[in-house]
């Protein structure tokens, strides 16, 4: 499905009815990375899975550094379009950032969020000068630099092992996506605001989840996002690296489905004809 918001052409996939569940993908990926979680939402939910601009089969766009305040704008323009008012945002690693930001422009239309394997901080300035020259590179040569880099540090060693075809789908992703739209989203993830002291005004349930064996977030980063929010949980999955929810679906989808279950229903997700 698409329709145009903020001047650029977005895709997204949708399965379910009911309260909204938004998953919001990681760098460089698209919403195929949810396959799972959409094949498997507990009943009386509605899952959206937006391709980011640039990412899957969206429209690129003209702004030449994709702000992760950029993205969350996106969003919101794509839930008005949907009539959806109030939603769960659940963003892995880059997809957390933008749901950072969705969070400081619009809290009330958070009812919960799952964060995974992800962070608060900012960039240090060593990672931001390597994120730039890395953007450089892309543009220059492909996607070739950033699937060396980071496919290596992606996935736990037991899927490496184990799920060739989790392996391939993954680099495909990557190689798909093009290289001005890698280049565009790391110069956004550098230049992204600190996270850490919107942490404490997160008043939603709030669920962290990392992978035992991310290589990219490590623990010590999740235990202190959790510790960061009032009254999160943090969910470790064993054998999982950077995707918890590609890597050990089964075992993400049930922590994932008690916590959706968990929180309190009949709380409104779509705009009624009063608005709010
Ligand atoms: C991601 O998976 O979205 C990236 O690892 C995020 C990052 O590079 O900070």
């Amino acid at each position: 499905m698409g329709v145009t918001v903020n001047g650029v052409e977005l895709e997204w996939r949708e399965r379910g009815e009911g309260d909204v569940v938004v998953f919001i993908h990681g760098f460089p990926f698209n919403s195929a990375m949810w396959g799972h979680q959409l094949a498997a939402l507990p009943a009386d939910w509605r899952a959206i899975a937006p391709d980011l601009r640039g990412f899957g089969a969206s429209e690129i766009g003209p702004d030449p550094v994709f702000a992760m305040d950029l993205l969350a704008r996106d969003l919101a323009a794509l839930l008005d379009h949907l009539n959806i008012e109030r939603v769960v945002l659940c963003g892995l690693s880059m997809g957390g950032y933008v749901a950072f930001e969705f969070w400081r422009q619009c809290a009330e239309r958070v009812r919960a969020i799952v964060l995974c394997d992800t962070r608060a901080s900012a960039d240090a300035p060593d990672t931001q000068r390597a994120r730039r020259s890395l953007a450089e590179r892309v543009r220059r040569e492909g996607p070739a630099p950033v699937v060396d880099a980071l496919l290596p540090k992606l996935l736990s060693p037991l899927t490496v092992r184990k799920q060739p075809g989790i392996v391939a789908m993954v680099r495909a992703m990557m190689e798909e996506t093009p290289p001005e739209t890698m280049a565009r989203a790391l110069l956004g993830m550098a230049a992204r605001a600190d996270a850490d002291t919107l942490l404490r005004t997160i008043d939603v349930p709030t669920l962290a989840i990392v992978g035992a064996d991310d290589a990219i977030t490590s623990r010590g980063q999740a235990e202190m996002l959790a510790r960061g929010i009032r009254g999160a949980r943090l969910e470790l999955i064993e054998s999982a690296g950077h995707i918890p929810p590609l890597e050990q679906p089964e075992e993400f989808n049930n922590v994932l489905g008690q916590f959706l279950t968990g929180l309190p229903r009949n709380s409104l997700s779509t705009r009624t004809a009063f608005g709010f």
